[in-house]
């Protein structure tokens, strides 16, 4: 199976943890938008969704899915979301996309985390791809320098040349040469950094389920 037709396959799987009549939480990115098309076959029975970025909102409203604002609704019963790692603790790394903020917000008002991956994007420890963070931009260089102590290597994400700006209007730095052995501490140490609005660990928020999609079929991982 090629690792588009392993997305699908978890977006699809997904529908299982959606709860007729209610609220759904989702995220962003290519699998999610496997998820999306897919939670379009049941919309009339579903209340709507809340929406982490601007693309998955005008997919969704693309497909006639209604979109709440975040404000306008309680907590949300399940959240969809891709990762971009995801360890045998349901720990993640997220914001491959950018949308790792809103992602956060989104999760953080959910009761579980149900993430979607192929399974190319387990790993043991976390680290190995590049850990997104967002931030504001005057506080850009003196983040960068503290990433070099801890031994990582941050550098602007660019879009046509340009720092690329986020839907919340800031920048997003990614960070190589990370190994983070605790995940939990890294995220809220980070978190703590003036000038950072978002690290792209997902500990606290982390998943509850991961849909795992493999040669075999669809993994179900429980943490
Ligand atoms: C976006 C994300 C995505 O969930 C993550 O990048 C995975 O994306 P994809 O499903 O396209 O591999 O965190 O900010």
């Amino acid at each position: 199976m090629t690792q588009d037709e392993l997305k699908a396959l978890v977006g699809q799987a997904a529908l299982h943890y959606v709860v007729p009549g209610e609220i759904v939480g989702v995220g962003t990115g290519s699998t999610v938008n496997k998820f999306i098309d897919a939670l379009a076959g049941m919309k009339d029975r579903i209340a709507g969704a809340v929406s982490s970025s601007v693309a998955s909102t005008a997919r969704l409203e693309a497909l006639g899915i209604r979109v709440f604002d975040a404000n306008e609704v309680g907590e949300i019963g399940v959240y969809i979301d891709g990762a971009d790692e995801i360890d045998a603790r349901g720990f993640m790394i997220k914001g491959g996309g950018a949308a790792l903020t809103r992602e956060k917000i989104v999760a953080a008002q959910s009761r579980r985390f149900v993430c979607i991956a192929d399974d190319s994007k387990l790993v043991t420890v976390l680290g190995r791809f590049p850990v997104p963070v967002e931030v504001i931009p005057m506080a850009t260089q003196r983040i960068v320098r503290q990433f070099a102590a801890l031994g990582g290597s941050a550098g602007a994400r660019l879009k046509d040349g340009a720092p690329l700006v986020t839907d919340n209007g800031q920048h997003i730095l990614d960070v190589t040469g990370l190994k983070i052995d605790d995940p939990l501490r890294f995220e809220s140490d980070v978190n703590q950094w003036p000038g950072v609005v978002t690290v792209g660990v997902f500990a606290h928020q982390k998943a509850a389920v991961c849909l795992l999609g493999t040669s075999a079929g669809v993994k179900t991982l429980s943490f």
